[in-house]
């Protein structure tokens, strides 16, 4: 297949060395980047979408640039013109995700995106295969290997958030702007898209409840050693009848549990379905060959024919059976005094309650440096 490569950073660059290996699956005749002095003497490389686009005989079109523009407009360019499209780029596919499929349709081709959740894990590929026999009740998991990077970095080796974060950005998992990692909001894009292809229903990222990690402290950290809990940041999902719960969250996990014990910049994620069960998936969650390695495979798997039409319906996003104990460190405990179990300086652990009535003490605290995570029962 002819392709066109929209990106040569972290992954670009990987899916480019790696496509270049095996020409067998294609060839890769030009690459739009925005700064061209950064890219060496490649003659296909080029700064000008016009020349990518001018391809002839172009079947490919592969984003991994990141960001919602101008990679939408490029996308649907590609979609419009009947080329296929495989893309790593989930803030993008998460925001028009339903125009896209049904512009594929329309125009005979397809748009595939292993790369966008999970990393190298084949997460899409399997949440998908699974409902050749079963339907998809519920899933869970680490879905951002930058913040298991930092949590990992803090909880085993005491070190500091920002140092940590730093790392994260030097080894090429963290986001060109580490906020949409840090925040929670990378994990949301994922959980959205594992719940369009586990279960066929696409929410508006908006609407998951979604905290993160940025005002973790040491002390959070140390607190829940001391109680033989690992924290992780856990992206989840299940399928009711009329509704889907979906959340993004700190959580305290038991050490004994699986998923305590995923480190670095790995990814675990579960799925539940019908005849299945439970099965559990690992792997390298961001990074440069690991995610280039996602993209070649959606590649190839056009290149073999595989077809694959994913339908969405609506359904409301409803939390109201996410009922627990919540860690809550804020300048503020004041507020939990009638639903705490224990208040201890700024620590405060909330008797049981549902997750909505948490938001009220939430709200009511209005402090912008408060952390939280559920405790898991
Ligand atoms: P990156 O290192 O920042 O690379 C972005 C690339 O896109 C660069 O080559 C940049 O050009 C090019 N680019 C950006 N805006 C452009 C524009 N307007 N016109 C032309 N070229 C433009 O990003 P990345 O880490 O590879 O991530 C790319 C995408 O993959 C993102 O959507 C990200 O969420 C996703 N992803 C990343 C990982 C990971 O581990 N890094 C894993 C899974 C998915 P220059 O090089 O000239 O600046
Ligand atoms: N920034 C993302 C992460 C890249 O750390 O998980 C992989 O999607």
């Amino acid at each position: 297949m002819k392709s066109v490569l929209l990106g040569c950073g972290t992954v670009g660059k990987g899916v480019l060395e790696i496509m270049d290996a095996h020409p067998e699956y294609g060839r890769i005749a030009k690459v739009l980047v925005r700064n061209l002095k950064k890219h060496g003497d490649d003659p296909r490389m080029t700064d000008d979408p016009e020349a990518v686009f001018g391809t002839e005989n172009l079947e490919l079109v592969i984003e991994c640039m990141g960001g919602l523009e101008p990679a939408h407009t490029y996308v649907k360019r590609a979609l419009e013109a009947g080329c296929h499209v495989v893309t790593s780029n989930k803030k993008m596919l998460a925001a028009y995700y339903e125009e896209l499929q049904d512009l594929a349709e329309k125009n005979g081709c397809l748009i595939r995106y292993e790369a966008c959740v999970g990393g190298g894990i084949p997460w899409i590929h399997e949440l998908i295969r699974l409902q050749r026999i079963d339907e998809v009740t519920a899933f869970r998991g680490i879905i951002n290997g930058t913040t298991n990077y930092i949590l990992s970095g803090m909880t085993d080796n005491n070190t500091s958030f920002e140092e940590a974060l730093s790392g994260a950005q030097e080894a090429g998992y963290a986001e060109a702007d580490p906020t949409d990692d840090i925040d929670g909001y990378d994990a949301r894009f994922k959980v959205a898209l594992s719940a369009a292809a586990g279960f066929g229903v696409l929410p508006a990222a908006e609407e998951i409840p979604c905290y993160g990690i940025r005002h973790i402290s040491a002390g959070d950290i140390v607190w829940a050693k001391e109680k033989g809990r690992t924290i992780k940041l856990i992206g989840s999902g299940k399928l009711y009848d009329d509704h889907v719960e979906l959340s993004v969250l700190p959580v305290m996990l038991k050490n004994s549990s699986l998923l305590a014990g995923v480190a670095s910049n790995l990814n675990g994620l579960s799925a539940v379905s019908t005849t299945l069960g439970t099965s559990f998936y690992i792997g390298q969650g961001a990074g440069r060959y690991p995610t280039a390695h996602a993209v070649v495979q959606d590649i190839i798997g056009i290149g073999e024919g595989e077809r694959v039409t994913e339908h969405c319906y609506s359904m409301p996003v409803d939390n109201s059976a996410l009922i627990g104990c919540w860690y809550v460190r804020t300048v503020h405990p004041e507020v939990f005094h009638d639903a705490a179990e224990i208040i201890d300086g700024e620590t405060v652990v909330t008797r049981e309650m549902p997750f909505h009535a948490l938001q009220e003490l939430l709200a009511q605290c209005n402090d912008p440096d408060l952390f939280l995570a559920l405790i898991e029962a």
